[in-house]
């Protein structure tokens, strides 16, 4: 079974522009995901705090203590602040992204030759910390060894390029991420996908791609919550103002 983590991060946007009302709360958010049966929470604190920021962390990780089978998901660049946050929640798993701090959301997965050394070296202190390690990568099957060796329990597929190319009508837009999961298997890693996933291509992806253990949603998911929700709260003001019963 496929499990799905929310990434909270675009509640933390919108909050954001008036964050002295909390509206909309991120706590509040990540407990309706909760209860509607969603098995996780993500966030990606930036070092701009342009979302989630450090608060934000450190309520999803009390909040979490009350739905103790719920995973909690941390990603970033494991070289630009984001050990501390790990040090001080040790989350369920940590998703380690090669993002530049100016990037608009990660747009690429890691280079693992080119950065061994000191990957390994934060793998292994994250796996003392007792959490669990995935890392970015681009679907290319040739990488799932070294990711292995370096201690990764699992790879997050970067899904942009098969969303963009699901749009186009793309047939084979899964086939890459299909070969890279299935070696990712042989090895024994554990296989998570997240970026731009939406309901219309996660149902022919997750057909298609075997292994994938969790994804993680927030910008489409988090859209597609304003669209399906609108109706409903504009009665509610409506009934507010007296405009209706
Ligand atoms: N995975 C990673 C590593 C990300 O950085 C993001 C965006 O924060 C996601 C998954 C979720 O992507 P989206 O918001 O497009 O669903």
């Amino acid at each position: 079974m496929t499990k799905l983590s929310v990434n909270i991060n675009k509640v933390a946007t919108l909050r954001n522009t008036r964050p002295q009302l909390n509206i909309p709360s991120v706590i509040r958010c990540a407990t309706i995901c909760l209860d509607a049966g969603a098995h996780g929470i993500t966030v990606h604190p930036r070092p701009d705090q342009r979302h989630i920021r450090p608060q934000d962390v450190y309520d999803i990780a009390e909040l979490l203590k009350k739905y103790p089978k719920a995973e909690f998901n941390i990603e970033g660049n494991p070289f630009i602040e984001f050990m501390h946050f790990i040090e001080k929640v040790k989350p369920t798993q940590a998703t380690l992204v090669p993002d530049d701090p100016a990037a608009k959301t990660s747009d690429h997965g890691w280079d693992l030759q080119n950065n061994a050394e000191r990957l390994a070296a934060v793998i292994r202190r994250l796996k003392d910390l007792g959490t669990s390690v995935s890392l970015f990568m681009d679907p290319q099957p040739e990488h799932m060894e070294l990711a292995k060796r370096l201690g990764a329990d699992r790879i997050e597929l970067y899904t942009e390029p098969y969303a963009a190319a699901f749009a186009r009508g793309d047939r084979h837009a899964a086939d890459a991420y299909e070969k890279t999961a299935r070696r990712a298997a042989e090895l024994g890693l554990g296989v998570n996908a997240g970026h731009d996933l939406n309901l219309d291509n996660l149902p022919p992806f997750l057909k298609q791609v075997p292994h994938v253990e969790e994804v993680s949603i927030g910008h489409a998911l988090i859209g597609d919550a304003l669209e399906f929700g609108l109706a409903e709260t504009v009665r509610k003001y409506l009934r507010a103002s007296g405009l209706a019963t």
